[in-house]
């Protein structure tokens, strides 16, 4: 089966040009001037519009364990949300419980997503519990495409590493040549914040980002870049919100050291005034780190543009309002963590093309192609060019759209950008040759998507 995307604007890290691209079964054959090939089992029209290499969405959590309950979108739910929005690949998290080993915890998660992706996944894994046995697994994850490790200096008692825990991790990391994913906010520190805020009755949603301060989020990145240095292991620092923490990231980078950030959509865009929302709608918005003043915006477009920001991910981890968020009414800190996003981020960072944030070519860069050489995907995912994985999206620019929790697909009950106007639409999307969105509909299927086994990242001498 060959299809044709004729006459649309190619769109890669490199730049845009005016291009045919020709799919033959799962991976494209050629991209080639205009006209050169004319025809094909199924041509699709792209005239005006953009030809993009499908998103990678590196940091989802489906399904996850979190806050005495579980985030919403099921692996199904959420692939199928994530291919409406463009996202052809998501990289979720396998969670180790403590006391748990790492690699039942990778059988567990393979059990809940293999057989029911939309679109292809693959994993990192979430070490909560370092000791010799889950150091030593580490090693066997990364021969199992699994060589991206979490860690958190967060959430004393639940997913908590001490800095000699993290250390340890860290050499194995260098030795093995495998990147540790830091969640980096000073989870001591806010525990005192937590409990003197609840002790002073001070419960709404808001009190989230007033005991999380972005000085904690900047001092924790500083020691993990800090700890990085001295074991020599590649760094990335996952969902960073704050201006602090950017400038602790874009220093060691200055330095040369191998240290890389993502931002997500909900800093770009909302606010510490969101969580602030009245009548307990501020829980919406409830995710760590946590919304931050709107002045941190400005900094994290420009760390975008100079690329101390490398990549923007979603972490993605929806729960519902009416039953899930609840469960911290009275309490923000029994707030479950976690907000959606995984369908809008193309979206989202397009309205930063539009505004002269970021350029085209970065707009693709930042989602699509960095993440995928980042995570050892490249150049099968992440690039329109022949012997590529044909996930391409054809995205109309100059459409009007309207986000909403009435018209989204994510298994969620509110929108956080509810009634958003947005500029430009994913129109046809393409994973490995199969159409899964078009004319308005899903075409996909549960279980399409398949596994990635990752190489080490590529960013890494
Ligand atoms: O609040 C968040 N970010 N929930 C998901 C878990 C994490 O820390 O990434
Ligand atoms: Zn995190
Ligand atoms: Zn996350």
């Amino acid at each position: 089966m060959r299809t044709l995307i004729r006459n649309g604007t190619v769109v890669n890290a490199g730049g845009a040009l005016r291009a045919d691209v020709l799919v033959d079964g799962e991976t494209i054959a050629a991209v080639t001037a205009p006209g050169v090939f004319d025809t094909a089992e199924n041509i699709i029209e792209a005239d005006g519009r953009y030809v993009l290499p499908g998103g990678i969405d590196a940091h989802t959590h489906m399904e996850m364990p979190f806050g005495g309950t579980f985030s919403a979108d099921t692996f199904a739910t959420g692939t199928t949300a994530a291919a409406w929005g463009g996202t052809t690949t998501i990289i979720d998290f396998a969670v180790q419980a403590k006391g748990t080993s790492l690699l039942a915890t990778l059988d567990k998660w393979h059990e809940k997503a293999d057989s029911h992706c939309a679109v292809d996944y693959g994993f990192h894994m979430i070490v909560s519990d370092v000791n010799d046995q889950s150091l030593k697994e580490m090693e066997s994850c990364i021969a199992a495409g699994v060589n991206s490790f979490k860690m958190f200096m967060a959430y004393p008692g639940v997913f908590y590493a001490t800095d000699g825990e993290i250390l340890r991790a860290m050499q194995k990391a260098t030795d093995t040549g495998s990147m540790i994913m830091m969640h980096a906010e000073n989870g001591i520190a806010i525990d005192e914040l937590v409990a003197q805020a609840v002790a002073a009755g001070r419960t709404d949603p808001v009190e989230h980002g007033i005991t999380r301060p972005p000085e904690l989020e900047g001092e924790a990145t500083s020691r993990a870049i800090q700890l990085a240095k001295v074991t020599g292991a590649p760094l990335y620092v996952v969902h960073l919100s704050a201006r602090q923490a950017l400038e602790a990231v874009a220093a060691a980078r200055d330095t040369g050291q191998n240290v890389f950030a993502e931002t997500c959509p909900q800093y770009l865009y909302l606010s510490i005034e969101d969580l602030a929302k009245p009548d307990f709608e501020g829980a919406k918005y409830v995710a760590s780190p946590p919304l931050r003043p709107k002045d941190h915006q400005a900094d994290l477009w420009r760390g975008l543009r100079t690329n101390d920001l490398s990549v923007v991910s979603t972490d993605h981890c929806p729960f519902c309002f009416v039953d899930q968020k609840q469960l911290g009414r009275g309490d923000f800190a029994k707030i479950p963590n976690g907000m959606p996003g995984v369908e809008h981020r193309m979206d989202l960072l397009h309205q930063g093309v539009v505004a002269g944030e970021i350029t085209l070519a970065r707009w693709v860069e930042v989602c699509s192609t960095t993440p995928a050489r980042m995570f050892g995907l490249y150049p099968r995912k992440g690039v329109l060019a022949p012997g590529a994985d044909a996930d391409i999206v054809v995205y109309d620019p100059a459409a009007r759209q309207t986000l909403s929790v009435e018209t989204h697909h994510m298994n969620v009950d509110y929108s956080a950008y509810e009634g958003m106007s947005i500029t430009g639409k994913v129109e046809t999307v393409l994973s490995r040759g199969s159409v899964v969105i078009a004319d308005g509909a899903f075409h996909g299927a549960e279980g399409h998507g398949r596994f990635l086994s990752r190489e080490l990242s590529q960013y890494l001498v």
